[in-house]
C-alpha cells in the first residue's frame, strides 16, 4: 500500500521529530509512528487482516460495534444515485446491513455483497432471510480477484473493507472491472488521521463493555486507524485505480474518509 512502502527513518531522525512536536497528536511525529509501525503493530495489523479473525471474531463487530456507524451508511444510501433494475456491488459486505438498506432503498434494484469470510457470508445470509428482503444475495469472494464478468453493475460501494485488502489499488482496479462506464464507485473507511478527541467520542459509541477503554483506545489508534487511510491516500488510491470525479466528504461525528468516484 501507498503508506507501506516508505523507508523507516532512523532513531536519530525519530528523536528530532519528537524534540520539535513535543505533543505527539498534534505533529508529525505521531504520523511517522503509523507509517513505520512497530513490531507489535506490525503483528496486530496482520491479525486484522486475517480471513480466520473475520470468521472467529466476525459476530463482535456484527452485533456491537456496527451501529456506531449508522450516520455513515445513511449517508452512503442517500449518496448513492442509482434508478430502475441496476446492479449494485457491495464489496467486503460483512454480515450485509449496506447491502439490506440498499436493497430497501432501491426496490428495483439487485445488491450483490461479497466478503471473503465465509462465516461472515453466513451471517448475511441468515440477516437476509429474517428481513425477508428478495433482491440481495451473499457470495463468497475476494475483492482482490472477483468472479464477476466486465462492467457488470451500474454501481459499488465498500464500507470498512480496504484497509483490510492486501492492495487497495489492486482491489479497486477489479472494482473497476467490473463496473460499467459511469458507474459510481463510494469507498469509505477508518480516518487515519482522527484527532484522539474525536476517536474517544467514537469508543464510547461502541458496547464493547468488556475491552477496557485505554486498551480500546491504543488499538483503535494504532492498528485499526493508525495503519488505515487518510482523505489523500484514500483518493490517491481510487485514482491509481482508475476512476474519475474523485470527490471526498465526511459525516458527522464519524471519523471515517467517505470518496465517492465515476469510473
Ligand atoms: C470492518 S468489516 C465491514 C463490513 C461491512 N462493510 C460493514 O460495514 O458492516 C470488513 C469486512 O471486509 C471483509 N474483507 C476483508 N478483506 C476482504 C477481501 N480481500 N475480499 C472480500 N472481503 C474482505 C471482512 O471479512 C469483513 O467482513
Amino acid at each position: 500500500m501507498l503508506e507501506r512502502c516508505a523507508k523507516r527513518p532512523g532513531w536519530k531522525t525519530q528523536k528530532r521529530a519528537m524534540k520539535q512536536y513535543p505533543f505527539p497528536d498534534k505533529g508529525s511525529y505521531r504520523l511517522m509512528q503509523m507509517d513505520h509501525p512497530d513490531i507489535p503493530v506490525r503483528i496486530l495489523t496482520a491479525v486484522r487482516d486475517s480471513r480466520w479473525l473475520w470468521d472467529t471474531m466476525g459476530p463482535i463487530y456484527n452485533e456491537r460495534i456496527f451501529d456506531a456507524i449508522g450516520e455513515l451508511y445513511n449517508d452512503v444510501v442517500r449518496n448513492l444515485h442509482v434508478s430502475g433494475p441496476a446492479r449494485i456491488l457491495d464489496a467486503g459486505a460483512g454480515r450485509g446491513y449496506i447491502s439490506l438498506m440498499l436493497a430497501a432503498n432501491n426496490p428495483q434494484a439487485m445488491i450483490t455483497g461479497i466478503d471473503y469470510s465465509s462465516m461472515q457470508v453466513r451471517a448475511a445470509k441468515k440477516f437476509l432471510a429474517q428481513r425477508k428482503i428478495i433482491n440481495c444475495a451473499f457470495f463468497t469472494d475476494n475483492v482482490m480477484n472477483l468472479r464477476f464478468q466486465d462492467t457488470l453493475f451500474d454501481a459499488a460501494v465498500s464500507i470498512g473493507s480496504i484497509k483490510h485488502w492486501p492492495d487497495g489499488p489492486r482491489g479497486l482496479k477489479e472494482i473497476h472491472r467490473v463496473l460499467k462506464p459511469g458507474g459510481q464507485l463510494v469507498v469509505s473507511e477508518t480516518d487515519r488521521e482522527v484527532s484522539d478527541e474525536a476517536l474517544w467520542k467514537f469508543i464510547r459509541r461502541f458496547r464493547v463493555w468488556f475491552i477496557p477503554n485505554r486498551l480500546l483506545f491504543w488499538g483503535l489508534r494504532h492498528v485499526i486507524f493508525g495503519q488505515s487511510y487518510s482523505e489523500r491516500t484514500l483518493k490517491a488510491c481510487v485514482e491509481q485505480a482508475g476512476f474519475r470525479d474523485i470527490e471526498c466528504r465526511r459525516v458527522a461525528d464519524c471519523p471515517y474518509v467517505i470518496v465517492s468516484a465515476k469510473r
